[in-house]
């Protein structure tokens, strides 16, 4: 079945779907369904409403208006909200009408299968990133994994303030713009695809299910769980290291893991050793699952390592990070740790 004709099935069975929340016109979306860039807001406004087109408004002239000026055209994009009714009196939508729009918006993001996803606004932005917050993420481009059901799958999402908050003031007016020309760039990163956060909403876990476990006994399950993710690490790039190398040496660490139910995420190792200063630690390796990347594991992972040195009356931490490696740099640096030599860093503890 073509695309076309998919969105105007869903758009009849919306309809007919008498249990959905609100009764104004439901404004579906326009535009190319066979675009790169998919804009998705909150809800329709009175003008929306009336004309049954989405962003058709001062904010709507505004988005079309940026989407001109990078050359495109308004109808090459496609251009849709959350909630396909107008809330009364033009207010926010409720959660619940978002949850009873969701389902549909999921399977409208299925059949466009966009390059791009940008949600304006933080109720669309949430959709994605449950986490986010608009005003520090937008302008920022994410890849986001979706659990089946939910648009299941990867998607590269960039969050941007909605039009109507940059016609309240310059300064969200220059971020709004600034955000929006960055539009053709992220298109050609997404082809790369290497250097993009990872978050995601649903098959990552959230916070409370990650476990920290202090490992004292090694089980061959979790030998070959950790080899796994180091050897992987490795491989790509082109170091041969031999799956023995790696059992000696985790035999003699403190291994720390980070747990999301029985799957094994993040691995921190890290050595005791004596020096002339004193009883110190060595952080040798630290790695998370590259579908965990991004969400604060690292941070946890190396924040109970600390705990763990100091408990064990340790005076200092050291470790080393490669020179490109820049997310471990920043890192390592936000943690407090101090460079002693290049890429060779010591906290006091
Ligand atoms: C380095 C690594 C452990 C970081 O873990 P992580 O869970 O992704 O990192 P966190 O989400 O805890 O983020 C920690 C800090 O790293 C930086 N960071 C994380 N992801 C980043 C990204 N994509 N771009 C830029 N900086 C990033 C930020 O400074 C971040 O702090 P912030 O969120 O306050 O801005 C992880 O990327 C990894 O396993 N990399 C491969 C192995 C490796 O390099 N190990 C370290 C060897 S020295």
């Amino acid at each position: 079945m073509n695309k076309v004709l998919e969105l105007e099935n869903l758009k009849q069975e919306m309809i007919n779907d008498k249990n959905l929340q609100l009764k104004t016109n439901l404004v579906f979306g326009e535009g190319n369904p066979d675009c790169q860039v998919l804009f998705i807001g909150e809800a329709p406004g009175a003008m929306e409403d009336e004309l049954v087109r989405p962003f058709v408004g001062r904010s709507g002239q505004l988005l079309r208006k940026n989407i001109r000026e990078l050359g495109w055209k308004e109808e090459e994009v496609y251009i849709t909200n959350i909630v396909k009714r107008r809330p009364p009196e033009n207010r926010d939508p409720l959660p619940e009408e978002i949850e009873a729009y969701r389902p549909y918006l999921a399977r409208q993001i299925e059949i466009i299968a966009p390059k791009i996803i940008i949600p304006l606004g933080r109720f669309s932005m949430n959709f994605f990133l449950p986490e986010a917050k608009i005003s520090r993420d937008q302008g920022k481009l994410f890849k986001v994994a979706l659990s089946a059901g939910e648009a299941g799958g990867y998607w590269h999402v960039a969050p941007m303030f909605h039009p109507s908050a940059a016609l309240r003031g310059n300064t969200m007016m220059k971020a709004f713009t600034d955000s929006f020309k960055k539009l053709p760039t992220m298109l050609k990163t997404i082809k790369g695809d290497t250097n993009i956060r990872m978050t995601s909403q649903s098959t990552n876990p959230k916070m409370e299910t990650v476990k920290i476990k202090k490992i004292t006994r090694f089980d061959k399950k979790i030998l070959a769980r950790v080899n796994e993710l180091f050897l992987e690490w490795w491989a790509k790039r082109k170091y041969k290291v031999s799956s023995e190398y790696f059992k000696k040496f985790i035999k003699k660490s403190q291994l720390l893991l980070i747990c999301d139910g029985e799957k094994i995420v993040g691995v921190l190792t890290m050595v005791k050793i004596h020096k002339l200063s004193g009883e110190g630690f060595f952080i040798e390796h630290l790695m998370i699952d590259e579908n965990y990347r991004g969400r604060g594991l690292g941070k946890l992972l190396m924040s109970h390592a600390i705990k763990l040195a100091k408990n064990q009356r340790a005076q200092k931490i050291f470790l080393t990070c490669g020179k490109k490696n820049k997310i471990g740099h920043s890192l390592y640096k936000k943690m407090g740790f101090k460079v002693e030599e290049v890429n060779f860093y010591s906290l006091g503890l």
